[in-house]
């Protein structure tokens, strides 16, 4: 089996074509950085969503889930630091109009060989100047100088008479579970060490370069924060959640070759530890999640904004502090876009036909089974057994053209089974099962088929 080089273009392509993710608002020609997924990467989402809450809140002792409003009072985002500086460097060319981030054109530029995290905005105005950077749209060098744009989305809420009220779209959920300690840990009597975890969407207004699902407008996260006592425990689990953040990844079937950690430079100064889980998009090594050791910055800031009191109190101890914290955050449209990235393969097989296949992991995989009549007047049986099959697990039903083009099908979108249903089928209530990566089939009885999957779903 060979395998061909993806590209960015034929995985957009291959997922518009496929049921995957469409460009959003398509009948008006779309809306720049949003994204809609299909009937298959609704299911793909829905899948890693429950996986990750499946790790990181089920399965972690002490750690439950919350979800937050998305509209916040907008002290959060003071005390968080958002409304002083959640900003992007960015230029907008005079003879376009295109809107440009300065750190974007630099590392398009290097190449990536210079490190603009590092760089001041007039540092990289000097190297945009020395180095004639032109805009990639109209190819001029027309730059007004770089500005700060604020990355928060505002919206209002009418009060009495004309006033309104200005608010934001939260631009990551942390805040929602920052402002829920005191609430989680009173309500479950939960000890520290303890973790809050959530899943939700968030809103940035990013200027982005494209990349498909990379860095969207409104895209969704699934974020956790350990809250521990001190800094010892910061490191400890600071270590602890880059292994456990790895191990998920490479669970889900990620290639460790595809994957790699990238220690942040350049620390916050309330932070002790910041790094990063990188992957190899077929654009180049970009970041996957983070991982980072907040100290006590964070409970201190509500503490100091809200006027409530932070601090816990040891039942055993008697010791009181406000808890440090360790974040571990991924994006869901992120990680599904690695996913897809991971899991394409193009082969040749013997005969020199050719396959598109999503080796997803079947906990992964949109749908976990298809039905297939062999010929339409079996299609009451199939039916049958689809009706029987989907109580358990997502389903697919086909029955239009060749079985060969309906496998192919199913390998488009990663199914790991198809269920063939011919005539033996009327006989003996047995179907032939046909897995995706090996292509092998055997043949089962129908009653053995939901425990021979269930079996494969383990994660
Ligand atoms: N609370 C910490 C936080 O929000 P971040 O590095 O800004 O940190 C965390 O975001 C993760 O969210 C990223 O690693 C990425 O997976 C995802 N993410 C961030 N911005 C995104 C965007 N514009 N589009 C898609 N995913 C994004």
């Amino acid at each position: 089996m060979e395998e061909n080089k993806l590209t960015m273009d034929k995985l957009v392509s291959h997922c518009k074509n496929t049921g995957i993710v469409y460009p959003g608002s398509d009948i008006y020609d779309g809306l720049a950085n949003t994204w809609d997924y299909g009937p298959v990467g609704v299911e793909l989402k829905n899948n890693i969503k429950k996986l990750w809450w499946k790790r990181f809140v089920q399965e972690s002792e002490n750690s439950f889930g919350v979800d937050a409003a998305i509209m916040m009072n907008p002290r959060v985002w003071e005390a968080s630091g958002h409304v002083a500086s959640f900003t992007d460097p960015k230029m907008d060319c005079k003879n376009c109009r295109a809107r440009m981030r300065a750190d974007n054109l630099i590392e398009q530029h290097s190449k990536g060989t210079v490190d603009v995290d590092a760089m001041t905005n007039d540092e990289m105005q000097a190297y945009i100047d020395e180095h004639h950077v032109n805009c990639p749209v109209c190819g001029n060098f027309n730059w007004t100088p770089i500005r700060q744009f604020h990355l928060m989305f505002e919206t209002s809420r009418g009060l009495a008479g004309d006033e309104k009220d200005i608010i934001y779209l939260r631009p990551e959920t942390a805040q929602g579970e920052f402002v829920n300690f005191l609430n989680v840990q009173r309500t479950t009597r939960a000890k520290v060490p303890f973790g809050i975890g959530q899943i939700g969407k968030a809103f940035r207004n990013e200027i982005t370069p494209g990349n498909f699902t990379f860095r969207t407008i409104e895209f969704e996260q699934m974020e956790h924060q350990m809250f521990c006592k001190n800094e010892e425990q910061g490191f400890k689990y600071y270590a602890e959640y880059k292994e456990m953040a790895m191990q998920f990844l490479i669970d889900l079937g990620f290639n460790k070759e595809h994957l790699d950690f990238k220690d942040h430079e350049k620390l916050a100064f309330y932070a002790k530890a910041a790094c990063d889980i990188i992957f190899k998009y077929p654009f180049g090594w970009n970041e996957l999640n983070g991982i980072h050791y907040r100290t006590d910055y964070d409970l201190a800031r509500h503490q100091e904004f809200s006027g409530k009191n932070m601090y816990y109190l040891d039942p055993v101890t008697n010791e009181k502090y406000i808890p440090h914290d360790v974040e571990y955050s991924i994006g869901a449209d992120r990680l599904t876009l690695a996913m897809l990235c991971e899991a394409y393969s193009e082969e040749t097989l013997e005969g020199g036909d050719t396959r598109v296949v999503m080796h997803f992991h079947p906990a992964v995989a949109p749908y976990k089974v298809a039905v297939l009549p062999l010929q339409k007047n079996l299609s009451e049986k199939a039916r049958e057994v689809y009706k029987k099959l989907s109580k358990h697990f997502m389903c697919t039903f086909d029955e239009a053209g060749s079985i060969g083009k309906r496998y192919r099908r199913q390998d488009q979108i990663g199914t790991p089974y198809c269920v063939t249903i011919d005539f033996d089928t009327l006989e003996n209530n047995t179907v032939t099962l046909r897995d995706r990566d090996t292509m092998e089939q055997i043949r089962l009885d129908i009653n053995e088929l939901e425990t021979y999957v269930n079996s494969k779903l383990a994660f």
